[in-house]
């Protein structure tokens, strides 16, 4: 049961836990498609707080909640509250717990959603603390491989780009050690996935790393395309050298198995070429708009009556 819970890591759920909101996401999946009016979330406050831009995230679960009949109250931009006063995020929510029943936060610093998670009565979800998680991606991420290939057992999932700050591959890769799969892991040695996140799930899938592409993708189930995560830099030369360092066009998108897909959790930058997203391996605008149900079943299971 998740009533009441935070969410800040992917391992603070259950595989019964992710199987009961994929249930439920497809229930509102469902009554998105049918136009049925919902109200579950009717005397109910989502307070979303992004320390960091954010388009997929905030609006999404802003969009879950109003699906659900609830409200929301948002802090869309740090510059414009109280933290550019001085106003500690303790301080900050010590004060949003009292004004809203759920609380979406997003961070720059690894960690933040958890000092959070500390200074609330009500539940806290991590929308991504720096390079740290971002778990909600995860259960997208999740979500839509289930959809459109039928389950996650048994698959070969290629990621490649930014595994070094990328924290959407931090998470996806630990749920990913609770199922049969193989992973490929494809980057420039300069943003290899850290040690701790390869020490963690090295034992319980099988791993593969390389700086080259081509040579998986024929057995590629899933390519997993992230960006490079400019802000993390605090060299930009350094950005500035890696950035166009791989690219996935028509011709990639090509060579990979037949009925493949292609993931992003997006934004992208440049690392997909705009002529690969009318393919229909190309899933990574239906897996943003995943977004919604999955939210909407999260929400109404951790704040729900
Ligand atoms: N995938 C994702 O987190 O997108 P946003 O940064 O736009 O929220």
């Amino acid at each position: 049961m998740l009533k009441n819970r935070s969410i800040i890591s992917i391992a603070d759920l259950a595989e019964e836990d992710i199987n009961e909101i994929f249930t439920q996401a497809d229930k509102m999946l469902e009554n998105l498609n049918t136009g049925q009016k919902m109200n579950d979330m009717s005397s109910k406050i989502l307070a979303t707080l992004f320390y960091e831009p954010s388009t997929r995230t905030r609006l999404s679960f802003e969009s879950a909640m109003e699906r659900l009949g609830g409200s929301v109250i948002s802090m869309a931009d740090s510059k414009t509250s109280s933290t550019s006063k001085g106003e500690t995020l303790a301080d900050t929510v010590r004060i949003v717990e009292s004004y809203s029943d759920i609380i979406v936060i997003r961070h720059p610093l690894e960690g933040a959603a958890l000092l959070a998670s500390k200074f609330s009565s009500k539940p806290v979800i991590n929308a991504g603390d720096g390079s740290g998680e971002h778990p909600t991606q995860t259960l997208i991420d999740l979500y839509t491989i289930r959809r459109e290939l039928g389950s996650i057992d048994g698959k070969t999932i290629t990621i490649i780009g930014d595994l070094k700050y990328g924290r959407t591959v931090h998470s996806l890769l630990s749920a990913l050690s609770r199922y049969n799969v193989t992973v490929n892991l494809v980057s420039p040695e300069s943003l290899a996935l850290p040690k701790h996140v390869y020490n963690e799930v090295k034992g319980q899938l099988n791993v593969n790393t390389s700086s080259s592409l081509e040579k998986f993708l024929a057995d590629t189930d899933i390519l997993y395309v992230t960006r490079i995560q400019k802000e993390r830099f605090t060299d930009k030369n350094e950005y500035a050298k890696l950035i166009g360092s791989y690219k996935i066009t028509g011709r990639e998108a090509g060579m990979i198995k037949r009925g493949a897909i292609i993931m992003h959790p997006l934004p992208r930058v440049d690392e997909i070429s705009p002529d690969v997203d009318n393919m229909k391996t190309a899933k990574y605008f239906k897996q943003a708009y995943y977004g919604v149900p999955v939210r909407m079943a999260l929400i109404s299971m951790i704040a729900g009556d």
